[in-house]
């Protein structure tokens, strides 16, 4: 790619735009209006900086995006990431917003026995996998995109893992959180070929974001 083309950093719609608006301003990154607005059907936004742009798009994919180099840089949960494990990422600043937990959870009160077996309704088939792996359990997952909560109340899998910020969801479902298999967050992600490439701009908006954490 020509240094005259901008960066576009790749970035996850949904409830984490509200954390990501202050943290943008503090790396003077100011995007144009309607990129905040929930109901703007555009994918892509310019931003102030003419060598600057955004996408939009589903934390899962801003990973895949960054990884085959439609962006250069994103902001990516560490749940996404830990999933995939894509050799093609940097990840240098945790950008310390997007909390919340990667759980185990099942209906409330359910008395779970024994099992050498279980079958797990979740988004995160290889992270499921590996926790249950680690406890000599063999985890049958069935890759669901969202609304994992139904999945014990229809019959499907008896847990589910899944996010958790609040824990309303599951209390709203009646479910019950039996362990919490990582802490999460929001990482900034780069394409290593593009950072190789374009390194001086590059390095310069990591530190941007370095000093836009450490200001908050
Ligand atoms: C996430 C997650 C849970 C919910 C947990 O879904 O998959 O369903 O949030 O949040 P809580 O603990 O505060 O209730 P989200 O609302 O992001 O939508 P999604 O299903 O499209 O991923």
């Amino acid at each position: 790619m020509s240094s005259a083309q901008p960066l576009t950093i790749a970035v996850p719609k949904g409830r984490i735009l509200q954390e990501l608006q202050p943290l943008l301003a503090r790396a003077q990154i100011f995007p144009e209006e309607s990129f905040f607005d929930e109901h703007s059907r555009a994918l892509k936004f310019a931003t102030k900086d003419p060598m600057i742009s955004l996408i939009r798009v589903r934390s899962f994919d801003v990973a895949t995006f960054v990884a085959f180099g439609g962006a250069q840089l994103g902001v990516c949960g560490s749940d996404v990431l830990m999933e995939h494990d894509y050799a093609d990422l940097y990840m240098p600043v945790d950008l310390n917003i997007g909390h919340c937990r990667l759980s185990l959870a099942q209906p409330k009160g359910y008395a779970a026995k024994s099992e050498s077996h279980v079958r797990v309704a979740t988004k995160y088939p290889n992270i499921t996998q590996d926790y249950f792996a680690q406890k000599g359990i063999q985890a049958e997952c069935i890759k669901l995109s969202g609304a994992m909560e139904l999945a014990p109340s229809i019959g499907l899998a008896p847990y589910i893992v899944d996010l958790v910020s609040s824990g309303k969801t599951l209390i709203a479902n009646g479910l019950e959180e039996v362990a919490v298999i990582t802490q999460i967050s929001s990482r900034l992600i780069i394409n290593r070929a593009a950072f190789k490439t374009r390194n001086q701009e590059i390095a310069g908006l990591i530190e941007r974001f370095r000093e836009a954490v450490n200001a908050a």
